[in-house]
């Protein structure tokens, strides 16, 4: 182990296993650091102290009963004193520990404050590229508050993967052919219609909506000449060249600015984008190529591949009409990542509703003999749901995204009101700015992935509860105590460190001291979620802290400054936290 991401527990765990190894009789294995370190829990009480080490793992080495053994490293420890443990004690085969909070607190603000503390991770080993392929919307279709899941997911992983150290490669892929593209160009050429000066993107999805319902409500007699036509608009936009394809191009563009504007003002990234036009023709060649290896059949004039034997039906791949399908384009997109980006690993945000397509995708490219197929992963996520039930835009209950931001931005008006006059209209704006796009960030991401989630304008924008501008609350909270302290001539000071013996100090310092372990893990389980829950239950200790313990009225200036000084390790640490999700905070509130 290279680096323990746990230093205090590291110690610790290094004075363990020298008294264990001095116990151990002549000849016998030695025990490591790493298991050691392995074998020390947290306990989730703290009351029980800040680790417990269960010592049946290392009693049959030394000869000697667990409890005995846990009694004699007790003793040992004790005896030792040592720069990390201020108290040790057994209960039967258990050795509960105690960590001395000046050493801790010592360590963390010193790492903090340098920025170290923040690379761990990173540097504790080499790792491989990946690509975050995410968001993916179709052009000519409006985005709207459910589209934000996945950007908040998808950006928020990538940003997750490179804390960690990944090299990530931010990828879009936007459905820019097919049926639904026809049909709204076949209601514009139908009825004529001029394109408006502006907000030409939105005005395609609205299109798009009266396409679906007018195609909707057809008698049977009209339905099948309004198909015929539509059908005509795709062939027209597939040869390539003409009027109707000059027009697919120039429309499909609005519908990318549209979407660079919605990334851009979220703050979400992208490194390359995919379209699946780009990739149509290839996914035709994969067809030919392997269909004459055998690995794809012929079914009735289509073309597939049978997974019957893998409980994944039969996939079609070419219709009878000569054109590929949705999942043949995946299969070419899929090689193209690999063959062009040199990654290893290759994540698709996509909802739930695409699980099956997903894993017939990735079960096709492996028989097809890609062997990276192993290395694609589909993490996948649940519907966002408005209050009063699902939404559908024949219901007209879509949040549009443009809707969404004016909600949100209307919201947060309300609770700027009282900093008018005080504030700069810019600062007033982009603070505004930075609560929205928390609220809607966090609120996207702070449920487990897989369960659907209600979308709450209220609960999200509220300061209290588990919510981003709660989090972020925290953070100015903290940084308008220091300013308050600055005026006062007070500094934080981490040499007065030894100062902090409160309770509710250790268990802050305990959760400054697992930061690194918890993006970790939510890292390696794909789970924002989690690490969103690990800050906010870190912002509740701070502010629970804030009420039982007096910063700027401690009962010496030394104190005042101690305390200051694990304010600004909180503040630095959280604001980390909230950028690893995509949430810029504020400075102050
Ligand atoms: N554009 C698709 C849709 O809206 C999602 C694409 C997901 N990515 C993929 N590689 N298939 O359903």
């Amino acid at each position: 182990m290279a680096q323990a991401l746990d230093h205090s527990k590291w110690q610790i765990a290094l004075q363990i296993e020298a008294i264990i190894n001095q116990m151990i009789p002549e000849g016998g294995d030695r025990v490591r650091t790493e298991d050691v370190y392995n074998t020390i829990e947290r306990p989730k009480e703290p009351k029980m102290g800040d680790y417990a080490c269960p010592c049946f793992r290392f009693a049959k080495a030394v000869r000697k009963k667990p409890p005995e053994l846990a009694s004699a490293i007790c003793e040992g420890l004790l005896a030792d004193g040592g720069a990390w443990i201020e108290h040790a004690e057994t209960v039967g085969p258990f050795l509960n520990l105690k960590v001395k909070l000046a050493t801790l607190s010592k360590y963390l603000f010193s790492e903090v404050q340098s920025g170290e503390y923040f690379k761990k991770i990173a540097v504790q080993s080499e790792k491989p590229k990946v690509m975050i392929e995410y968001s993916q919307p179709n052009t000519h279709k409006v985005f709207h508050v459910g589209h934000m899941r996945n950007v908040a997911l998808g950006d928020g992983l990538g940003r997750l993967y490179e804390y960690c150290g990944y090299p990530v490669v931010m990828a879009n892929y936007i459905g820019d052919e097919g049926a639904h593209i026809a049909k709204c160009l076949w209601y514009i050429q139908k009825h004529n219609l001029k394109t408006p000066e502006q907000g030409q993107g939105e005005w395609l999805g609205e299109i798009y909506s009266k396409a679906c319902i007018l195609l909707e409500d057809a008698s049977a007699e009209e339905k099948a000449k309004y198909q015929e036509e539509v059908s005509e608009v795709l062939r027209a936009i597939e040869s390539k060249k003409g009027e109707t394809f000059d027009f697919w191009q120039t429309s499909r563009q609005w519908s990318i600015d549209d979407f660079k504007d919605i990334y851009s003002w979220v703050g979400a990234r992208f490194d390359h984008w995919f379209s699946e036009s780009e990739v149509s023709e290839e996914s035709q060649k994969i067809v030919e190529e392997f269909l004459d290896k055998g690995v794809f059949v012929e079914d009735d004039g289509a073309i597939g591949i049978d997974l019957k034997d893998d409980k994944l039906g039969f996939v079609i791949l070419r219709k009878r009409d000569g054109n590929t399908l949705y999942a043949t384009k995946d299969l070419a997109l899929a090689r193209r990542k690999y063959s062009e980006f040199e990654i290893i690993k290759s994540i698709y945000v996509v909802a739930s509703e695409q699980n099956l397509h997903f894993k017939q995708v990735f079960k096709t490219l492996e028989k097809m003999g890609f062997e990276q197929a192993k290395d694609c992963y589909h993490l996948s996520y649940g519907m966002v749901v408005l209050p009063d039930g699902k939404m559908s835009s024949r219901k007209g209950n879509v949040i549009t995204f443009k809707e969404l931001k004016q909600a949100l931005t209307v919201e947060m008006e309300k609770k700027l009101e009282k900093y008018q006059g005080e504030w700069t209209a810019e600062e007033i704006a982009d603070t505004n700015h930075k609560l929205c796009v928390g609220a809607i960030r966090y609120g996207m991401i702070c449920s487990d992935p897989v369960k659907d989630i209600v979308f709450n304008i209220q609960d999200w924008t509220s300061f209290e509860g588990n919510t981003g501008p709660y989090l972020m609350y925290a953070y100015a909270r903290t940084k308008s105590i220091m300013t308050k302290a600055q005026d006062q001539g007070l500094e934080a000071n981490p040499e007065f460190h030894h100062l902090l013996k409160e309770d509710d100090e250790r268990e802050l310092l305990r959760f400054l001291n697992d930061f690194n372990n918890a993006v970790l893990q939510s890292c390696e389980g794909n789970r924002l979620s989690s690490l969103a829950h690990f800050l906010f239950d870190m912002c509740k200790t701070y502010n629970r802290m804030l009420s039982n313990v007096s910063i700027l009225k401690a009962d010496s200036d030394d104190l005042k400054r101690a305390r200051l000084a694990l304010l600004d390790t909180f503040a630095t640490t959280l604001k980390t936290g909230l950028e690893i999700l995509g949430i810029n905070t504020p400075e102050r509130m």
